[in-house]
């Protein structure tokens, strides 16, 4: 059944205990961040995810937060934190101008590794707000039901942040994810247990809004470093922009807590939980984290143990290597250091070498290459950077290398990496028209759009009384949906209804 119509579940089967310590499962966040993110949850796994959050506020709870002591002055705070940003910033420009090499990244293959292992942050983009659009009738949480909008762009594909990801995705061949770490999904889990237990968590839903959508400095360089290794910045560049001191969600976020500030006296209580919620904005594996932990050997080494069960048992008994069939090598993953190292031996590798160089590279790319469309878009440029080393800084993509003769039967030069700015606009000026390139949004108008949950939308929405017409458009606006043409079309109707005049 469509997870839009889908009645919400009290028997759903548990990933987990509730309580139980998440270490218990290897696949613990995941598996209780894939029902939330991926459909419309039961009352046992928002249950479980209240849980999971309590946990959290409990581990977190002696941990430190950049807010102000008390709420009187957020927007100094916000404009301070936002100066320093811009400072550092500054300084980085400066250093990279004057010579210094990316802070980040190290090659291309580097920054698609860390595109692939934050998706699952990514894409739940806004979910810690969904919870608030059943209440968007009361203005004191407008800020942040307008904020939950924009990360939705509004229902325009081009602007939803989801969708934009997606597109990041599907662009340069990041997935599925296979392999990314269970750790990875925790902070996404986060955000999607607040999005679906707004009512028992407003004041962290505020403080986690507060702390999330100031502006980083990892960012700002995130962002400069893509464009400069040829990668589509516009999702980070977009956050830069709404994330703004002046009109933008930082800004936006500190007035959310304001104005959901109770004004009877609680001794305190709601700063002390707006606190408690902008310290889970540091659960799980931080950018930073995961910018240090790309090691393109272990990452070589996990691609060829990912392939090795398919790979084994389709070659013929003649391919071998030192002396061993290949079928037989790609039998335990296990083996998989040994194999690439008889490789290199053989001589299919030569590392430190243009990848041409390499007989194996030549088998995945090129005229005739035996082993064309084995390996995804970033799994080749994870082995092309791999085999040419250091010289892989200059952030060629691995396109550049792959085949030995152009579309002309040319033998093709190693084509100069230019940034993705420049890249659009050469890429403009030859096509003879402008838009936004890889974007994962439907194409055409939205009533050209074929899709199975759009349909149950627009069978079902005339026949429902006012009331559950709202209830229907904010459930198919939840993290599962909202990227959908189902979902696209419900925010655009529940804008406007809820703010024609
Ligand atoms: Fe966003």
């Amino acid at each position: 059944m469509s997870a839009l119509l889908k009645a919400p579940s009290v028997t759903s089967t548990l990933p987990r205990e509730p309580g139980a310590a998440p270490s218990a499962n290897p696949d613990a966040f995941r598996s209780l961040y894939e029902p939330l993110a991926n459909g419309i949850p039961g009352g046992q796994e928002r249950a479980a995810a209240a849980d999971f959050l309590r946990d959290a506020l409990r581990d977190t709870a002696n941990g430190a937060d950049e807010l102000p002591a008390t709420g009187a002055s957020l927007v100094d705070w916000m404009e301070t934190n936002m100066r320093s940003v811009h400072g550092q910033y500054q300084n980085y420009l400066q250093a990279r101008h004057g010579g210094a090499p990316r802070r980040y990244f190290t090659n291309r293959a580097h920054a698609l590794y860390f595109l692939r292992q934050v998706a699952p942050t990514k894409l739940v983009d806004g979910a810690w707000l969904y919870g608030l659009c059943a209440y968007a009738d009361n203005p004191r949480l407008s800020d942040l039901v307008l904020t939950y909008l924009e990360e939705l762009g509004n229902g325009d594909a081009d602007k939803n942040h989801v969708t934009l990801y997606r597109g990041l995705l599907a662009r340069y061949g990041l997935d599925p994810l296979d392999g990314v770490p269970d750790t990875h999904y925790q902070q996404g889990l986060i955000q999607l247990a607040l999005g679906w237990n707004a009512q028992e968590f407003l004041p962290e839903i505020v403080g986690f809004n507060l702390a999330y959508e100031q502006l980083p400095l990892h960012l700002l360089i995130t962002a400069y470093e893509l464009n400069e290794l040829g990668i589509d910045p516009y999702y980070f560049t977009l956050h830069v922009t709404v994330d703004n001191a002046d009109t933008g969600h930082a800004r936006r976020a500190c007035q959310a807590a304001i104005d959901a500030a109770p004004r009877m006296d609680d001794g305190g209580e709601y700063w002390r939980r707006v606190r408690a919620g902008a310290r889970l904005g540091d659960v799980g594996v931080g950018t930073l984290d995961v910018i240090r932990s790309f090691d393109i050997d272990q990452e070589v080494v996990r691609i060829f143990a990912q392939k090795a069960p398919a790979g084994h048992g389709a070659h013929s008994d003649f391919c071998k290597v030192a002396g061993r069939k290949v079928n037989d090598w790609l039998a335990d993953p296990q083996e998989v250091p040994a194999f690439l190292a008889a490789l290199e031996q053989a001589g299919w590798i030569r590392k430190n070498q243009p990848a041409t160089e390499s007989r194996f590279w030549n088998l995945l790319q090129g005229d005739r290459a035996e082993m064309f469309g084995v390996f995804s878009p970033y799994e080749l440029q994870v082995i092309h950077d791999w085999l040419r080393g250091d010289a892989s800084a200059d952030g060629a993509a691995f396109e550049a290398a792959a085949g030995a003769h152009g579309t002309d039967g040319l033998p093709q030069l190693p084509r100069r990496p230019v940034s993705f700015r420049v890249a659009e606009r050469l890429r403009q000026a030859r096509a003879g028209r402008s838009g936004t390139a890889g974007s994962a949004a439907p194409a055409g108008s939205t009533s050209q759009w074929l899709d199975t949950d759009l349909s149950l939308l627009r069978e079902r929405l005339p026949t429902l009384a006012p009331a559950e017409q709202r209830d229907l458009l904010v459930r198919a606006m939840s993290p599962a949906l909202h990227w959908t043409p189902a979902g696209l079309v419900a925010t655009q109707a529940f804008v406007e209804r809820t703010y024609s005049v």
